[in-house]
């Protein structure tokens, strides 16, 4: 767990999500997905379950390549970050992370916080080698971010998002730990 002060003066919690988080992840992210269309689903495609979300929260803490982050302010979910790693032997090394700021809290510092505890953990896990994502092209807040924390573009998958009758490229990019 990590406390620090946001930009607004605020107290800012990062941890690991648990399973009794599981319903007001839920709600968090039905909501970033209707305030964004950053983000690849709409609130209506986020069909997961309360107890799909528990197993989920469970299986990712069981796991020592895989993280489940939320970021609270006044016991308030208003930012989550998921990373991902694959158990087999070969790519267990990597992973791909996502991540998401309820609009309200936008540039007070939560996203950099959540990424700063991913990419610490990632260093003192001693598997993760290197930290993986996706992004859409003209997502200029998030690549600020990113670049900010060394990571590069290595690749543009052209067409990834089809939105009202317009394609958006997806930037990939990645930073390399330990
Ligand atoms: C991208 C996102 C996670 C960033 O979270 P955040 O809490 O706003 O991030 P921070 O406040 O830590 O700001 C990070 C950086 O963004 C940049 N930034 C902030 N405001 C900005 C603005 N208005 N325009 C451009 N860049 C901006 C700055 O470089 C900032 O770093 P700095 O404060 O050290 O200068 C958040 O905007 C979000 O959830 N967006 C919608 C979902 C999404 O796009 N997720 C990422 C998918 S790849």
């Amino acid at each position: 767990m990590k406390i620090c002060k946001l930009k607004n003066g605020k107290e800012l919690v990062i941890r690991k999500a648990v399973r009794e988080d599981a319903s007001k992840i839920i709600d968090f992210t039905k909501t970033v997905f209707g305030e964004t269309t950053y983000l690849t689903r709409t609130p209506e495609e986020f069909l997961i379950t309360v107890e799909e979300e528990e197993k989920f929260i469970e299986e990712t803490n069981k796991k020592n390549n895989c993280i489940f982050l939320v970021a609270e302010v006044d016991n308030e979910i208003v930012g989550t970050l998921t990373f991902s790693a694959s158990s087999s032997h070969r790519t267990r090394h990597i992973g791909e992370f996502g991540m998401s700021v309820k609009k309200a809290y936008w540039g007070l510092g939560i996203g950099s916080n959540l990424l700063a505890y991913l990419i610490d953990w990632a260093r003192e896990t001693g598997v993760i080698r290197k930290i993986n994502l996706k992004m859409r092209e003209d997502n200029v807040r998030a690549r600020a971010l990113y670049e900010k924390f060394g990571f590069k573009t290595e690749g543009i998958i052209t067409r990834y998002f089809y939105i009202e009758g317009k394609f958006y490229n997806v930037i990939e990019m990645g930073l390399e730990v330990n």
